[in-house]
């Protein structure tokens, strides 16, 4: 399936999905506290995203998925499946968001620190954080995949962090996952050629040790081998005339 473009209309329903998404993660944050689960989480962010938000929670039984969100804690990578895992002092966890308003999705994730976290941790999710934004300041029309690959990949590993080759970032639309692949790696130049009106993730995912993943036996959980840390985030862009427009800002980002 080729990339597709998307009309002013379709665009505008875009910007509508990525600000419900964001809104899921500006309310979940007040509940990201110690002794609270992965599932109490999946749940309020379930009832919101179903009640006043009038949308459908993506996640949910794609290809098998049996939760609303993923919450992705410590050394899970991502697709983390909620449950009874309780967060505690010093854990880190990615909530991933996904929701269809009139047919178009919003998909965004975050950071979120339980109590004191490791310096490790902390440098962690910003470098991951600052790898998503150097990617996205390279959207623009007639840019390469490989120009953003690049510019994350080049940050993280300046700062002797690995960037997971196995999952990546994806075109995003009527559909949850469309083409193109958006690698969080690669050489400049190189690669699919963006154009005005695509809708794109960048998602990368950091690990504190080395690159490699495992699959837990669920099927969904992604871990690091070595067990080290892992980060992630996510945004939803539009390809603009002159550069790029970031769909999934939250109540306190800045506009971009
Ligand atoms: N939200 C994830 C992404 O960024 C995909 C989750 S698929 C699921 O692409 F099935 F695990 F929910
Ligand atoms: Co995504
Ligand atoms: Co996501």
């Amino acid at each position: 399936m080729a990339a597709t473009i998307k009309t002013i209309e379709e665009q505008q329903k875009m910007r509508v999905a990525g600000r419900l998404a964001a809104s899921v993660l500006d309310m979940i944050g007040d509940h990201v506290l110690p002794g609270i689960s992965t599932g109490e989480l999946d749940r309020i962010c379930h009832d919101f995203i179903v009640g006043p938000l009038g949308a459908i929670p993506a996640p949910l039984n794609y290809k098998g998925f049996p939760k609303s969100i993923c919450t992705s804690v410590n050394h899970v990578v991502c697709h983390g499946v909620p449950g009874d895992r309780v967060l505690r002092n010093g854990d880190i966890v990615n909530i991933d968001i996904t929701v269809i308003k009139d047919g178009f999705h919003g998909d965004t994730s975050r950071m979120f620190h339980i109590g004191k976290t490791s310096v490790i941790a902390e440098r962690l999710s910003r470098v991951c954080f600052e790898g998503m934004w150097e990617g996205i300041r390279a959207i623009r029309p007639g840019a390469r995949l490989g120009d953003i690959g690049h510019a994350v990949q080049t940050h993280v590993e300046r700062n002797r962090l690995s960037v997971v080759r196995e999952y990546c970032g994806h075109g995003i639309g009527r559909g949850f996952h469309e083409d193109p692949q958006v690698l969080h790696y690669g050489k400049p130049g190189t690669g699919f050629e963006l154009a005005e009106g695509m809708t794109i993730t960048v998602e990368p995912m950091v690990n504190a040790g080395k690159r490699e993943v495992k699959l837990l036996a669920d099927g969904w959980t992604v871990v690091t081998k070595d067990h080290s840390l892992s980060a992630q985030w996510e945004h939803t862009v539009l390809v603009t005339d002159t550069g790029f427009e970031v769909l999934t800002l939250g109540a306190h980002d800045g506009a971009s």
